[in-house]
């Protein structure tokens, strides 16, 4: 298989590739933490998109059981049809198979061609959840009790879990998987991303936004810093509303609280904390 490289719309750094390919050679989940907003669902999709497979994805809540995963069994809707039914329904009814409904593993498990697939937000999902897919994403088999039948993969799922570290993951778990953390992207790469989503951005309005930008993300004691589509949200602004390259600092270089903060800067500690550092500033001059 064709090693992955990034692509036009994503920015890989050199880690980040190996890491990928390291899971596609080990044919291990690759498991993938890092701050909200880094790219990690858009890797699954980048990779999909550039190994050229289908991309089955699976968003985890905090309700969702790991056997949704690989099927369910709709006995109410079969109940109904049993009281219902006529003649042809009754045929329906008697073939407990028309009542299982296949979950995303299981498609995965029995596509034609080999394929990638996204466990989005593992970390959302009740701790049982990771240990419950142990076998299944081990053996990359499981077993179907209502029809007696095993369901195998025909070929190994190339498969993605992200994780924003609001729960750790079994040992057992992670043993299995190939581990990778998207850093944040320093100065450099975080041009390249720009470049990416903004052809066409002026070059000094990009220059004071990143600096305006890694001011705010710099200050310390902030509840939430801004990520990667925070920047990129905030950019998009800043050129529908044409604000000119002064708004983002002052004559004499100092620090301003800048333009459409709201982008960048989610409550209101965080608002006032950016606040009073600028009112420092000026005060020191
Ligand atoms: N390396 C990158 N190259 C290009 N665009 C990127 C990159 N990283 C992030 N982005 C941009 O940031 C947006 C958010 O990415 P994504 O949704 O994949 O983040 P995430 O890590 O899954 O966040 P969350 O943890 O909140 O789900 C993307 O839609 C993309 O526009
Ligand atoms: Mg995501």
């Amino acid at each position: 298989m064709t090693p992955f490289q990034g692509s036009a719309q994503y920015v890989a750094t050199p880690d980040l590739m190996l890491a990928v390919n390291a899971a596609v050679t080990l044919q291990r989940p690759l498991l993938v933490k890092g701050e909200p907003g880094t790219g990690k669902t858009m890797l699954a999709e980048e990779v999909a998109t550039a190994l050229q497979m289908p991309l089955l994805q699976w968003h985890i809540k905090s309700t969702t059981k790991a056997q949704q995963g690989l099927y369910e069994y709709d006995a109410v809707s079969r109940l109904r049809d049993s009281q219902l039914a006529g003649a042809d329904g009754a045929e329906r009814v008697k073939d407990i198979r028309n009542y299982i409904v296949q979950g995303v593993l299981w498609q995965a498990f029995t596509a034609e061609q080999p394929v990638a697939l996204l466990i989005d937000e593992i970390d959302k999902a009740d701790i049982e959840f990771p240990n419950d897919l142990l076998r299944e994403l081990d053996r990359m088999e499981f077993h179907v009790y209502e029809t007696r039948e095993t369901i195998r993969a025909r070929h190994r799922p190339l498969v993605f879990i992200t994780s924003n570290n609001e729960k750790d993951l079994p040992d057992a778990f992670l043993r299995r998987c190939f581990f990778h953390y998207i850093k944040f992207p320093d100065a450099q790469t975080m041009q390249a991303i720009v470049d990416v989503h903004f052809p066409d951005l002026k070059k000094e309005l990009l220059a004071a936004a990143l600096k305006s930008f890694y001011d705010v993300r710099n200050l310390p004691g902030l509840k939430k810093k801004p990520s990667t589509s925070e920047l990129l949200d905030w950019l998009k602004l800043l050129v529908a509303e044409d604000i000119p390259v002064s708004a983002l600092h002052s004559a004499d270089d100092k620090v301003v609280v800048p333009p459409l903060v709201g982008a960048l800067l989610k409550n209101e500690q965080d608002v006032s904390l950016f606040e009073k550092l600028v009112f420092m500033q000026r005060q020191n001059r």
